[in-house]
């Protein structure tokens, strides 16, 4: 059963792609953004400072998986401190052995995050990359939110993207690249049911 590493930056469509792509080969799937998002919202409650490798880094340690189902795991706020403390090599370093254990699954797996194909899981046997132009993926992110009640502007989520992106792909601990052995999926140009077409024909290609 395969093993598949999923990478992109936000809203490029990583995470739909990569669980369709666990529904079609029936392999489980990891969200490890999800896992960043939890230590970033334990962390905002316990009002610690998001620089606090120590401090976070016992969040990510001491996982509290029930804020998966968190109302607030997906807010704009919970991302951005996200991308803050997945900065800190303390959190990175504890979220380690989890998403490791997850991606040795015997029966296989599939993962979606930053730094699958480089560092979680180099060994995969499909690879992929998946981004979109930085416009297309605000504008997407813009509709999700605003379809969920909230009042945002595209320009406003587009500088959040941007500096999102920025801090991801220059941080000195497993920055956002495209792994030498990805392919690489631009879903600029496609909605959800072609990208998922496309995720499928480039993993089965590398099977
Ligand atoms: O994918 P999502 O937007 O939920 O990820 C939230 C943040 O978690 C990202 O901006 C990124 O900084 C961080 N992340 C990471 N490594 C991963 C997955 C997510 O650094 N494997």
């Amino acid at each position: 059963m395969p093993l598949i590493a999923v990478d992109g930056p936000a809203a490029s469509g990583k995470g739909t792609i990569a669980r369709a792509l666990g529904r079609h080969f029936g392999v489980p799937h990891l969200d490890t953004g999800a896992l960043y998002r939890v230590v970033a919202l334990s962390a905002l409650r316990s009002g610690l400072d998001l620089s606090d490798g120590a401090g976070v880094g016992a969040k990510a340690a001491a996982l509290d998986l029930s804020l998966l189902e968190d109302a607030e795991l997906r807010g704009a706020q919970t991302g951005e401190a996200a991308s803050l403390v997945s900065a800190l090599p303390e959190v990175r370093s504890a979220l380690l052995a989890f998403q490791k254990a997850f991606a040795a699954q015997p029966g296989g797996a599939v993962l979606d995050g930053r730094d699958i194909g480089t560092v979680i899981a180099p060994e995969a046997a499909a690879k992929l990359f998946v981004t979109a132009a930085a416009e297309t993926r605000a504008r997407r992110r813009f509709l999700e939110l605003t379809a969920a009640g909230r009042d945002v502007s595209e320009e406003r989520v587009l500088a959040d993207i941007l500096a999102r992106d920025a801090r991801d792909m220059g941080r000195a601990d497993a920055p956002l690249r495209q792994a030498a052995d990805a392919d690489l999926l631009d879903t600029s140009e496609l909605d959800i049911a072609a990208a998922v077409r496309k995720a499928v024909e480039l993993v089965s290609s590398q099977l």
